[in-house]
């Protein structure tokens, strides 16, 4: 088996018995596990009645991640070494005697970590430390090099994966690394998946579809990408790419006029587009909002009726408007602008985290110009934020950042029509 040159690295110091802790990794598909895996199955080999502990947060974790990498390593290269894999008690002897246990950690049912007392063994592995506890951690510490029974002299070593995380793990190891005050028994060792050459120019190309901070924290190791207040919801936003003067309205395309209902002042947003080339060319709010007045204004742009094209809100169900009759909304813009169906383009509402996914793409992928004329969509593009879980904002209708309307007209054309383009 052939290591890449970081794995080499964290190989020779874990193996060479001079390092108590050796932290490995830093970032996503930086091959972590594979480090880690064959690490621990090389100490077994060669030290004959050896005891590993590999241990991860949860057995679910170890089920849908681990073991389907260590089956592949014994499968690859080790399977002649073993001698018994028990599924029951999750451990792996070997022919000589040693022995490769899989524990999860299951803090929250076993908080005194009970599991842990009593056992005697070399050393452990963590994969993904920076999902475990503290106490688990200097539990390992307390109980390794206690089996010695082994034959030789295998290294009492704890080894770590670990991915940039805002915990205890950050201010243990990666912050006295950065800073040079790491214990000189332990040793940080940074791969990045651009240390990793197994890893498909495909997969990377996608990773550019992630928020810029979980780029930056996951892909590049930036341990100081944190999600903070500014967390804009349209983070591919570029004013310098995205805005553009003189926009004009192309009599010979579509005019898609963009609702949101739900609010006073109701808002809509003007757009054609051509194939993966959009143009926002306007905008206007009507205060005190009403279907007639939106019909009065959609008349006067003097778009012929068989170009006139509507989108919104699909939940335009009349909670704050006044409305002449009973019918929803699209029945009375249609009415009265003598629509047919075809011209009223309404799709379900997505998920605000759909949403932000599919809009940034947008922006990212597509040739989208929004004219400098559309002051409240643009101050709505860079300013409105969202929370951690990627839905936007929106306590407060005085605080500018947390008004939406147009960015909600522009949410609605992106799923109604350019989804298909992404
Ligand atoms: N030395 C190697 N030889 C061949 N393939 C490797 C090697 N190291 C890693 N790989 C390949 O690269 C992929 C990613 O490696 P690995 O799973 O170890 O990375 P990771 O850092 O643990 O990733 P994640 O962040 O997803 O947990 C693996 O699926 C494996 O196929
Ligand atoms: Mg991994």
């Amino acid at each position: 088996m052939k290591l890449t040159t970081k794995q080499t690295e964290a190989f020779k110091v874990a193996t060479s018995g001079d390092y108590s802790v050796v932290i490995f990794g830093g970032s996503i598909r930086g091959g972590k596990t594979w480090w880690l895996l064959s690490t621990m199955l090389y100490l077994c080999l060669t030290h004959a009645k050896s005891r590993y502990v590999v241990i991860r947060r949860s057995l679910p974790d170890l089920k849908r991640n681990t073991f389907p990498s260590i089956q592949e390593l014994l499968d690859r290269y080790f399977m002649q070494a073993v001698s018994d894999w028990n599924h029951d008690t999750q451990v792996i002897t070997f022919i000589n005697g040693s022995q490769l246990m899989f524990m999860s950690e299951s803090y929250n049912e076993d908080k005194d970590l009970n599991r842990f007392k009593g056992l005697e063994v070399n050393g452990f592995g963590f994969e993904e430390i920076n999902e475990c506890q503290k106490a688990t951690f200097h539990k390992a510490i307390e109980r390794s090099g206690t089996w010695l029974n082994s034959s030789g002299n295998p290294p009492t070593v704890i080894l770590a994966t670990l991915n940039p995380a805002q915990n205890w793990t950050k201010e243990e190891f990666y912050i006295p690394f950065v800073e040079g005050t790491l214990n000189e028994r332990w040793k940080f060792i940074v791969s990045k998946i651009t240390d990793n050459p197994h890893i498909p120019e495909q997969y990377k190309e996608n990773l550019k579809m992630l928020s810029p901070i979980e780029y930056a924290r996951f892909v590049e190791g930036d341990w100081d990408a944190v999600e903070g207040s500014e967390n804009p919801f349209l983070w591919a936003w570029d004013e310098a790419k995205h805005v553009q003067h003189n926009i004009k309205h192309n009599p010979s395309l579509l005019t898609y006029f963009s609702v949101d209902f739900n609010v006073t002042p109701l808002c809509c947003l003007v757009i054609q587009h051509h194939g993966r080339q959009a143009w926002v060319v306007d905008e206007f709010a009507i205060s005190p909002g009403s279907i007639e007045a939106l019909c009065d204004r959609i008349s006067a742009y003097g778009v012929p009726t068989g170009m006139i094209r509507i989108t919104g809100d699909a939940m335009g169900n009349g909670r704050t408007l006044q409305q002449r009759d009973n019918s929803s909304h699209y029945l009375t813009i249609k009415k009265l602008l003598k629509l047919n169906d075809k011209q009223i383009i309404i799709p379900a509402n997505p998920t605000h985290k759909n949403s932000r996914v599919d809009c940034n793409a947008a922006l990212m992928k597509l040739d989208i110009k929004v004219s400098n004329s559309c002051k409240g969509f643009i101050l709505d593009a860079s300013q409105v934020e969202c929370d951690s879980e990627g839905s936007i904002i929106k306590q407060n209708r005085k605080i500018i950042t947390q008004r939406a309307d147009l960015l909600d007209c522009f949410r609605y054309f992106v799923n109604a029509i350019l989804k298909r383009y992404l």
